[in-house]
Order: C-alpha cells, then structure tokens, then sequence
C-alpha cells in the first residue's frame, strides 16, 4: 500500500545498532542451508540460573504482577546499591537507583536528565553505537574519543586526543571499561588520569559498566571509586551479561540523587515502571547465595570458548589479536589479512568470510563512526552465543580462508 506518511524530522537524528544487519545477513545465508558460525552476536546463549527463573514464576503466582514505583521496588533498589557499592568499595543507598528496562535505556535517558541542546559529550569511537545514536537525537554535539595502539595491538586511551576535542561546553564524558567491541580495559594509572580529566574539565560521567563482572582474571578498575567522582557519575549496570538475562530487560542507573529522580521521572513518562516480576526475580539474582553458582559456571564457560577461539585466532599470521580478560569479544585488526585477499572494505571483507567460510561478524563500522585518519580494518568477534564445536570448526575454516591465496 502506498503510504503518504514520514516520520517526524527528529527522526533524521537518530540511528540504530547497524549490527543487526549482519544478523540478518547471518539468517539469510542460513536459510539457503548454509552452516552459519554467529560470531557477530552480543546475545548470552547460558540462560538465567533456575532459582531466577523460580522466583520470577513464583512473582506471578503470587500476583506481583501490578504497577509499581517509576524508580523500582524498594527491595530491589536496595539489592542493587549494595551491589554496585560493594564492588567499587562506595556507600549506595535505594534513593541512588532507579529501575530500568535493560542497562541500553540509562545511555537514552542519563542524556535526556543532563545534556542540554548544543552541549558536547565525549563517547569512545569505536563504542556501542546507542551513545552515538542518543546524542545527536537530543541535540548534542557527538565529540568521538579514540584509543591508541601499542605494538602489540593493546589499547589504551589517548588522552593527547581527548584533550585536543574537550572545550568549555563539553558536559559529559561516556565511558565504557571492559569495552565494547575491543573489550580493552583501563589500568589503576590510566583511571587515575582520567579522573583527573574529568574534574579539570568539569564534567559529568556516564559509566557503562555492563561488562565490569565478566571478567576472567584480575579485577576492574573504576573510575567512580576516585576521589570526587561519586558525585558526578550515573552508573550503567545491567542483569544482562553477567546473570545471563540480556532478554529480560533489567538494569539500573546508578548515581545522584537529582539524575536519578529525573531518570525515574523519565520511566514515568515511558514504561510507568519495569516489569514487576522481574524486578522480583532480580532481586533474587542479587541476593540469593545459588545464583553464586550459576554466574561461576556462565563465567567457566565464557572462559573457555575464549581460550579454544584465542588457541586458533593466536595461530592466523595476518590477524593481530589480543586475548581479553573481560568482556566476551575479540577485535583483531585485519588490515594485514584484508590486504592479502586483496579486500580495501571491511564490510565486504565479512561479506565474503560469510560466503566462504559461515564465519559472521561485526567490523569496526558497526561501531560509531571513524575519525578522520582511520582506516576501520578491524572486526569484532563475540564467543558469547557459540559453542567451543562450533567456535573450533568456524574459526578453523576463518583460518583456512584466511590462508589461501
Ligand atoms: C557496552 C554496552 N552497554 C550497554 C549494553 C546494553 O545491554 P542491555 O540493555 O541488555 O543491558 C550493551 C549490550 O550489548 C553493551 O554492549
């Protein structure tokens, strides 16, 4: 049916997570019967522990399952602020944290709470694309921060960088630890700086934690645990990865009492309140000592598709690759690789690695958009939703592809 109907011009600012692109080439090739080894999805394929799937049912059998406050159930919001304090060695009280629907709906409404038409807002390029997306929606100026590599393809901030694009209306800095697609991490001394910046420069900090607990070894460092941070940071914390719930949709901003009054003033607005009976169930996530066991095994098990992906991806002479000790992606850079199959795009790089081999990944180009020297050749590879078979064999034909001339 024709259709006279164009949505309103704000929309022309707003933009998406490209990746599911890749998802839907991923499910075309398979629907040609092709085997299809999903590297590109961020999706957690472990599940919830059962006790969270009990209480959750329990919730609606006992009829929580009405409204409820725009900013959570009190017993959750406490479970969350004990959470979030204990592991950055700070006090939270429930007035801190207001539910919310999944942690992606905080990068949304944190910007709506502080940002003003014009000002400008520093967020990690490559980064999930939604920090992008939100701040050219509400009418900031979007200031792309990049990383430098070290020989060994380590990433670190640049603060050279940083400094060169913060200016007296820059508000807010966006940061992501345990990053996504690098899963690059900060060190106790590159956190001290950037605290440093941030108070030099008076800015309010957006911390995505979605990925500090999903780790392998050693222990995150936090930019809101320095000095004179506490007071300026709004915490993203998420009940997706590391309690395996990415589809029910739960997380929290943590911060300011001021930000999150307006944050749970927003959920009025939008949803009237997250889903009671998750919220139930989350808040046996937090509290019940059985899911313990359950999170140990969903790391156990992240741990080793990591190391039977990095045993291969170690072993591709083109690829340069690190083995992260957080987050579940790989991002190897693939210039040497693309130039000896004589590829110039990265997108049409994957194209063809989804031809040939059933391998499907995300590349730098679904990651915010490339400052003006970059080349982009680099892909994310996440061993989240694959199996180690699945992980060996996939990667095994990457590698085979990858050798032949
Ligand atoms: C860096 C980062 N932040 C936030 C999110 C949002 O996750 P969710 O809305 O499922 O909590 C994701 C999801 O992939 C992510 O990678």
């Amino acid at each position: 049916m024709h259709s006279t109907i164009s949505l309103a011009d704000r929309f022309k600012n707003l933009g998406t997570e490209t990746v599911f692109a890749v998802s839907q080439a991923a499910a075309d090739h398979a629907a040609k019967g092709h085997t299809v080894y999903p590297f590109h999805i961020g999706d957690v394929n472990i599940g919830a522990a059962p006790n969270v799937i009990a209480a959750q049912q329990r919730a609606i059998a006992e009829g929580r399952a009405g409204y409820v406050a725009p900013q959570g159930i009190l017993p959750l919001r406490i479970a969350v602020a004990d959470d979030v304090g204990a592991h950055r060695g700070l006090r939270y009280g429930p007035e801190h944290v207001a539910i919310v629907t999944g942690g992606k709906p905080v990068i949304g409404k944190f910007i709506q709470a502080v940002m003003n038409p014009g000002d400008e807002v520093l967020y990690p390029a490559p980064g999930f694309p939604i920090y992008e997306s939100m701040i050219d929606y509400f009418g900031g100026v979007a200031r792309p921060y990049r990383f430098a590599a070290d020989a060994h393809g380590s990433l670190s901030l640049d603060f050279d960088h940083l400094r060169s694009i913060v200016t007296p209306k820059t508000r807010v800095l966006i940061f992501n630890n345990c990053h996504n697609p690098t899963a690059a991490e900060s060190s106790a001394s590159e956190i001290e700086r950037l605290a440093a910046f941030v108070l030099e420069n008076n800015l309010l900090v957006l911390s995505d934690d979605a990925y500090s607990e999903v780790r392998y070894s050693g222990r995150t460092h936090h930019l809101v645990s320095q000095p004179g941070l506490q007071e300026r940071t709004v915490i993203l914390y998420t009940f997706s990865k590391k309690f395996g719930m990415t589809g029910w949709r739960l997380g929290a901003a943590v911060g300011p009492k001021p930000i999150i009054d307006g944050i749970s003033q927003l959920n009025l607005n939008d949803e009237s309140c997250t889903t009671a009976f998750v919220q139930w169930a989350g808040v046996e996530a937090l509290t019940a000592p059985a899911t313990a066991a359950h999170c140990d095994m969903l790391i156990q098990t992240l741990r080793e598709r990591r190391d039977a992906a990095y045993e291969i991806l170690r072993t591709i002479p083109t690829l340069r690759v690190v083995n992260p000790e957080c987050a579940f992606y790989f991002y190897p850079d693939v210039s040497a690789a693309m130039q000896a199959k004589g590829f110039t795009s990265v997108n049409a790089f994957a194209n063809a690695a989804l031809i040939q081999t059933g391998v499907s990944f995300a590349t730098r180009m679904h990651f915010n958009r490339l400052h003006p020297d970059e080349t982009g050749s680099f892909i994310r590879l996440s061993y989240s939703g694959i199996g180690i078979d699945q992980i060996r064999t996939g990667l095994g034909a990457f590698a085979a592809w990858l050798a032949a001339t």
